[in-house]
């Protein structure tokens, strides 16, 4: 049999919804998957070109599949995402790896591309589209209590450091009906959370509905169901927006809203399109329309031409946003770009000091907001039992945050507990049970 396909997920979050959609498009044309590489006919990996150190883990694990199929040469290797589209070349011609390269907007083709590969060819195919979106395609997700939703593709800012627009195309949404549909049938598995995704969620449009209007859509279908989404491009946060996520309780106050630098003159120079002064006043209006609202970024350290006083406006920017959490990145120049022509003249060592500062001041910043939640009490979906112990429940508050309660008979996973906080840490809380907090009171318990 040939059937045997193992998935390896690289990237963001909108490649583990692809890996799904995979999923559900080679199950229905009769492949099984398999969790074990050893076991499998077809190895897929799903990978990530944002930075140099992806794709240079993805060489390593490429390295690993080559000599798997020395010893099983009907194995068949194919890449997916974000590579594909980029090294497509280098892949198959030049290193001669990999049978199967399928870029982000050709998935519907795998099952005859892996065919191609069985029978002596090469499988490629790694066209962009304007118009796929998988909208009818349901995507295969084991039983749970998080789902992530894309709601849409590609991008269409073209930040000058990014090579997402080149590898995932031009921006397109799905119908809003169907979106809504799934988070139903989620809802029906007994799923609690879903996040809606995208590159830049809020620049989603079907003919009249906005992101925002998806949202409401969404959050109706089951008042039980936290509603995430990310990534939120500054440009874009529409007031209409902030209103919707502080009038639907299920809708957590929680925005993924990258500020890159602190520095008006680097923005310019990665085209983000806001300076610092507007995008402090999309927080503080935030606030304003969300009481406890939180917020988090995504910074890159030397980015070319940065001054050690550009570096200190980063930091001027966290200390006066104070996010709960940052993902931060030192800059990575990546071909094809506007950036890749600009000198990368920041030096390693520098970048690695820089982002070092960056990242001890959020760790900081973290564990004192964690630190004023002490006393507090807070709303927590218990996810299932802690990593470390079996005496010990995992869940997370509306703002994201992951809080460890002790276990007890009573408590289930999906079960909304009310907790109170009496130790923290930069990363996690710890609490102790106080109430649950049942379907209806849920509701009253959110809004209050
Ligand atoms: N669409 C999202 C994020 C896409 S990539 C957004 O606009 O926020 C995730 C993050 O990777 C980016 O926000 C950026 O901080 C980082 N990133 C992207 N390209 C990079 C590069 N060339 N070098 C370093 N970090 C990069
Ligand atoms: Fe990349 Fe900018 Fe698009 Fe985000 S918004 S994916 S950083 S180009
Ligand atoms: Fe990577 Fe592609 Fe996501 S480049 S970050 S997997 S969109």
């Amino acid at each position: 049999m040939r059937n045997k396909v193992y998935i390896e997920t690289y990237g963001c979050q909108m490649n583990v919804a692809d890996t799904e959609l995979v999923m559900g498009i080679l199950k229905k044309n009769g492949y099984e998957i398999t969790k074990d590489a050893d076991n499998a006919n077809v190895v897929l990996l799903n990978t990530c070109s944002v930075r140099e150190n992806a794709e240079q883990r993805i060489y390593g694990r490429l390295g690993n599949f080559k000599n798997m199929k020395n010893s099983k040469p009907e194995l068949v290797v194919g890449i997916l995402g974000c590579m594909a589209e980029r090294l497509r070349q280098d892949l198959v011609e030049d290193k001669k790896i990999v049978d199967v390269v399928v870029g982000p907007d050709e998935y519907r083709h795998l099952p005859e591309l892996i065919d191609a590969a069985f029978n002596g060819g090469k499988g490629i195919g790694v066209r962009l589209s304007r118009t796929e979106t998988y909208d009818d395609i349901i995507p295969y997700r084991e039983d749970g209590l998080q789902a992530w939703i894309s709601v849409m593709r590609g991008c269409d800012k073209f930040c000058t450091f990014c090579v997402v627009p080149f590898t995932r195309g031009r921006e397109r949404s799905r119908f809003l009906g169907s979106v809504v549909d799934e988070v139903r049938q989620l809802s029906m598995r007994g799923f609690r959370e879903v996040t809606m995704l995208g590159q830049n969620v809020n620049s989603y449009k079907d003919n009249e509905n906005d992101f925002a209007d998806l949202l409401a859509a969404a959050a109706q279908v089951d008042r039980r169901m936290r509603i995430r989404f990310t990534t939120s491009h500054p440009q874009d946060l529409s007031d209409k927006l902030l209103y919707t996520i502080a009038e639907h309780p299920n809708v957590c106050n929680y925005i993924h809203l990258p500020v890159q630098s602190g520095s008006d003159r680097i923005l310019r120079l990665m085209n983000r399109t806001y300076n610092i002064e507007q995008y402090l006043g999309l927080i503080e209006k935030a606030k304003k329309i969300i009481p406890g609202v939180s917020f988090s970024t995504d910074i890159i350290s030397g980015f070319p031409t940065e001054t050690y006083e550009d570096h200190v406006m980063t930091l001027d920017v966290m200390r006066e946003v104070r996010y709960d959490g940052a993902y931060m990145f030192k800059y990575s120049p990546r071909e094809g770009t506007k950036a890749y022509k600009m000198e990368d003249d920041v030096s390693e060592e520098i970048k690695t000091k820089r982002l070092q500062e960056i990242i001890e001041l959020q760790q900081q910043i973290s564990f004192e907001k964690n630190r004023e939640l002490i006393e507090m009490e807070e709303i927590v979906l218990v996810e299932g039992k802690s990593r470390k112990s079996d005496e010990f429940l995992t869940g997370r508050t509306d703002t994201n945050k992951v809080v460890i309660i002790p276990s007890h008979e009573n408590i289930k996973e999906g079960s909304y507990v009310k907790v109170k906080i009496n130790r923290a840490t930069s990363a996690t809380l710890f609490g102790e049970f106080v109430d649950f907090v049942y379907p209806d009171e849920n509701k009253i318990a959110l809004t209050a």
